[in-house]
């Protein structure tokens, strides 16, 4: 007896999209370049402990009480956690299920100098994700809830960051996450211009160095930080 074949439902839109390799390659590279864009912002604040405690702490304020007189109870906090923890969980599920199909649809292993090429850089991002993913969920853990500062008071940013880095691991920690963030926006960065149709012969050299500058800037930016709290510049 002959079998009837049904074929797979058709998907429109946004969901097709979504469930496109492409689409989940842009959801990628916009919440990637979202992010970037977030940690440049972060790093830049941080800089702002070489000028005391007072102006430090008052910054940190200021960042919890944004629009407070439209939005009544620090809103405007919930909503831009609200929209990075969308933002965040959006690469993570895409890069994830890209990673998953990526290693199903390959048929057989890479040899040589070949499986070396094609995968050393996939290998950077998967595991710098994963590194990068746990360090967000300790640092959240540490500076926002107060685990492993002595005498945390949220207040007192200045004192709890001075506090943190006085202990030898926590900056081998930080450290050690900001060089893989580094990385990961150092492949990263060239990788969304492509996918998201941006990437021209022509503007290869100028993207490759702005690339190369916003991972070298972040990771150095964020570095400084426990690296002054270690020489006694912060204290
Ligand atoms: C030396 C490096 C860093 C220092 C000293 C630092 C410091 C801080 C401080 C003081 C806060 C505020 C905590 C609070 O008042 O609740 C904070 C929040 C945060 N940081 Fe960092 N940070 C660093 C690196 C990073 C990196 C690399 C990432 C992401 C990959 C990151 C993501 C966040 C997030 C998501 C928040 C929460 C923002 C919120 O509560 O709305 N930070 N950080």
């Amino acid at each position: 007896m002959a079998s009837i074949e049904l074929a797979p439902p058709r998907l429109t839109g946004m969901r097709a999209l979504w469930h496109s390799t492409i689409g989940k390659k842009a959801v990628v590279a916009a919440t990637g370049l979202v992010m970037v864009l977030w940690l440049l912002v972060h790093m830049l604040g941080n800089l702002k402990i070489f000028f005391g405690p007072t102006e430090f702490d008052a910054y940190a304020h200021f960042l919890r009480r944004i629009g407070e007189p439209v939005l009544k109870n620090s809103w405007f906090l919930w909503i831009q956690r609200a929209v990075l923890l969308v933002v965040l969980v959006a690469h993570i599920v895409a890069s994830a299920q890209l990673s998953i199909r990526d290693l199903r649809a390959r048929p057989t292993k890479y040899t040589g100098k070949q499986r070396f090429e094609a995968t050393v850089t996939t290998r950077y991002m998967r595991t710098g994700g994963i590194v990068l993913g746990l360090f967000i969920v300790w640092h959240l853990l540490n500076l926002s809830v107060g685990v492993a500062v002595p005498h945390y008071a949220q207040a007192r940013a200045y004192e709890n960051v001075a506090q943190d880095f006085s202990l030898w691991w926590m900056n081998v920690i930080y450290i050690a996450a900001m060089l893989f963030l580094g990385l990961h926006i150092h492949h990263g960065f060239e990788s969304a211009t492509r996918t998201l149709g941006y990437h021209r012969p022509t503007r290869a050299r100028a993207i490759k160095i702005t690339g190369d500058v916003l991972a070298v800037a972040i990771a150095a930016g964020f570095i400084v930080v426990p690296v002054a709290v270690m020489t006694g510049v912060v204290s």
